[in-house]
Parts: structure tokens; sequence; C-alpha cells
């Protein structure tokens, strides 16, 4: 589908500082949002987020019945005021809203698209902290995204694949639905007994009474919307403490055990080798949820416990491991900057290959390099990708993976190591830019990267031969 965006991001240019700007330069995030906006302000998803507040929780108490496909669900949300509310929006679609309250009081609302729009009976003053509680229910289903991929809340013919990137959040939670706005989590999930309701984070405790199990599961360090699971399915369950201390947590649809086993088998020893050259993983939780979600077609890095839709292959798991470090615990400041996510997480695959007997990285380099001009692989620079269209498209992960490569032979292997980790521990559990990650490359190694940076992920077609 892609052309070259061109277009596109000169308009996205043309209007301001929250839009595209010169990667290298452009001081970093979407300028904050205007009270009540109904975006945070990201161009390539302008309804995404919203204005004048900022979430520290989520409480989300979910019921599913997976025959019926009928969700009952109540958010609590506890928020701080940026600016003075008399009304603001959350982002759900779908569903039904029964009832919303603000710090107990009922308050009034009105659906408008995505957006839930919150009137509280009396204006919240800039910096109050305060709970806003949403009743809602009905049969929750994906939304679709630019690129055709199904999004947020996915049926599956024994529960349900819940995954959010980067728009699916708001099919089954009311939420602030964009990852500058980092929140912990708490789920409550009651589901049918025999099934299995995985979130993210720690499982404190699940009950079973009148044919219905309840699973608590609690995520603790910040989380950006589009990370939180809720999955749901007819799992083989494996509970185990790693010698660091990280409580693992696997769930397998049986109809991939086989397959995956062997790979899932691998997570304690994949995290150890990328705590070894990123730095300490940075949650007490871990894990796989390994769904059977023909439909799909992708996997998700979904915070502390990345969802696969079928049994992965190892280089998936080392991917979706990696983006633990660059993705989650580092989040994405806009959504143009979605190489710092896929760009790291492929190169993280380029590097276990290299470092496990497997082809180096330098001859991954070269084996795409060796594609044709017309190749996709070209339609863009992955620092620019013009449109949520192709935030997942190829040249994010491949020619970003390839930037990297090319920073790597520039500063050399001692200062690019020591960049990385410094990227994932500067920037844990928070947000980074582009702009930010050149200016830390440069400060590692003493170099001028612009040049190499800018051609690498900004100009359009192939680079010249390095
Ligand atoms: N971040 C995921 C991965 O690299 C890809 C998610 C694709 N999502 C989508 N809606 N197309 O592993
Ligand atoms: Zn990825």
């Amino acid at each position: 589908t892609a052309t070259v965006p061109v277009a596109v991001a000169a308009l996205l240019a043309a209007a301001g500082p929250a839009a595209a700007g010169p990667v290298t330069h452009g001081t970093a995030p979407a300028r904050p949002a205007a009270a009540g906006a109904p975006g945070a302000g990201d161009p390539y998803f302008p309804l995404a987020g919203n204005g004048g507040y900022d979430v520290s929780h989520y409480d989300l108490t979910l019921r599913y019945d997976p025959a019926a496909r009928h969700l009952d669900a109540t958010a609590v949300l506890t928020a701080r005021a940026t600016a003075r509310l008399t009304r603001f929006d959350l982002d759900l679609k779908g569903l039904k809203v029964t009832g919303v309250s603000v710090d107990h009081v009922k308050a009034s609302y009105r659906r408008d698209g995505q957006e839930l729009v919150v009137t509280p009976r009396t204006a919240l003053r800039p910096g109050h902290r305060f709970q806003v509680a949403v009743t809602y229910s009905g049969t929750p289903g994906p939304v679709t995204d630019p690129d055709g991929s199904p999004d947020g809340w996915i049926p599956t013919d024994d529960g349900a694949f819940v995954a959010g990137e980067p728009q699916g959040a708001m099919t089954w939670f009311p939420a602030n639905n964009h990852p500058l706005d980092k929140a912990s989590y708490d789920f409550t999930l009651t589901v049918p007994q025999g099934h299995t309701a995985v979130a993210n984070g720690v499982l404190l405790g699940s009950r079973t009474a009148h044919g219905r199990t309840t699973y608590r599961w609690r995520q603790s360090e910040p989380m950006a919307a589009y990370l939180a699971t809720a999955t749901i399915g007819k799992f083989r369950v494996e509970q185990f403490t790693t010698r660091g201390g990280i409580r693992v947590y696997n769930a397998v649809d049986p109809r991939e055990a086989k397959a995956a086993a062997p790979v899932v088998r691998q997570l304690p020893a994949v995290l150890d080798w990328e705590s070894g050259l990123f730095g300490p993983y940075p949650f007490r939780a871990a894990g796989a949820i390994v769904d059977h979600a023909p439909d799909v077609g992708y996997a998700l890095e979904t915070q502390t416990r990345p969802l696969y839709d079928a049994a992965p292959d190892l280089s998936t798991l080392v991917h979706e491991s990696a983006h633990q470090w660059f993705g989650d615990s580092v989040s994405l400041t806009r959504w143009q900057d979605i190489w710092l996510n896929e760009g790291f997480a492929t190169y993280a695959e380029w590097l276990y290959t290299e470092q496990h007997g497997g082809d180096s990285a330098q001859q991954e380099f070269d084996a795409l390099y060796a594609r044709p001009a017309t190749d996709r692989l070209w339609a863009f620079p992955p620092g620019d990708p013009g449109s949520g269209e192709n935030i997942f498209d190829t040249p994010v992960y491949a020619r970003g993976a390839m930037t990297l490569h090319e920073l790597r032979r520039a500063v050399g292997d001692r200062a690019f190591f020591r960049i990385l980790r410094a990227w994932a521990t500067d920037h844990r559990g928070g947000h980074g830019t582009t702009a930010q990650f050149t200016a830390l490359a440069e400060r590692i190694s003493g170099k001028d990267l612009g040049t190499l940076m800018r051609t690498w992920l900004e100009t359009a077609g192939k680079p010249a031969a390095p």
C-alpha cells in the first residue's frame, strides 16, 4: 500500500512542534495537550490519549463469559489534574457505559466516537488527585489498525486474545490511551471455572466459587495502556521463581504446547543473556502467554508477559523479551519514534544469533543491504514512517536495526554496548525520544553522529554504500 509518504511528512512538519520535527534536533515530546483535549497531541493517532490529567493507577475488574462473549466491568482510575478541568475525556470504543462517578459523586457523560466525555459535578482544580469510576458492559471486539490488523479484545474459540498496540486498549477499558501516560495496574478477572485469565505482573491469588474463578494480578511498575492484557483461554500453566528472584508465569494453549515447550523453556536464559547486555531486567515478573489465535498474525510484548498468537520461534521470543527493556520500560514519547522499539528488538535478534553460533550482525546487514532500491525495505526512512499505517512495516524493523548496526560500526563495540545499556538504565520506567538517543550516543562515544543518524533514520531511499 504505502508509497513514500513525503507529502504527509511535509504536512506534519508544517503542523508545528507537536508534529514531525527533524528527529535529531527536535526537542522531544508533543507539547502538552490542552485541558480537556480529545487527544494527547500525537499526529499519528490524533485522538489517542487526552489532555489535562495524568493517570497513576488503573483498577480493572472484569467478568467475562467466553461462550456469550459478554463482558461486565468496572474501571477505577486514579489521576491527577494537570490543569483546571470542567470536563475531560477517556478513550473507550464500543461497549455500553452504565455509570460514571468522579470522587464518588455521579458525573454526567456522553459518548463521542472513541471519546467518553466526562463532566464532573464540580470542576477539578489543577494538581487535584481524583478517582474516576466507570461501569460498563457489552460484547467487546477489536478495532482495525491503520495497517489492517485486529487490535484490542480479539475473541478466540476458548476466550480472548487481548493485545493493544497501538490503539486496542480502549476496546476493553477506559484509558488515557497513549504511551506518554504510564500507570500501575490491578486486575480482578473472573471467568468460568476451567478457564484461565492472564494479565501483567504478579499473580496475587485466585479463588473459585460457584463455578467461576477470579484471578487477581498486579502490575506495579508503570505501564503504557497498550501493553496491558487480560488474555483468557484454557491454558496449561507453569509457575516458578528464577535464581534472580523474578516470578515467572507461563500460560500455554494445549494445542501449541508441543511446539512451544522447547522455546518457552529458554525464557530464563534469554532474559539472563539480555540482562547481561542491556542491564537488569526491569520488572519483578516475567513469562509468556502462548495462545492459539490463528486470525491474529502477530505477537505483542505485553508488559512482563509477551503474548504469542501461536508457538513462537526462538527469535520471536528474543524479540518480545528485548522489548521489555526497549518499548516497555523505556516507552515512546510519540509513535513516530517506533523504531526505538522495533529497530532495537530486531537488533537484539541479530545479536542473539551472532552470539549463539549463527550469522553475524554484519552478515544480516549485508544481506539486507543487497536488496534493490525498489525493495519495500527502502520505502520510507524508519525515523519518519509518515503515518500510523506504516509503524509496523519492514523499514521500521529492518532498517531500524541496520541503523543501530551502522552506529555500532561508527563508535565501536565498547561504546555501542555502553550506549544500549545507558539508554535502558537512564530511561528505565520512563520515556525516550530519538533526539535523546542520539544525544546519548554522541555523549558516550564523543563522536558527531548527526550525519549517520540523519542518513539512516530520516533520509528517503536507500543510503549510499557504507
Ligand atoms: N510490537 C509488536 C512486535 O513487534 C507488533 C505489533 C503489531 N501490531 C499490529 N497491530 N499490527 O512484536
Ligand atoms: Zn517488536
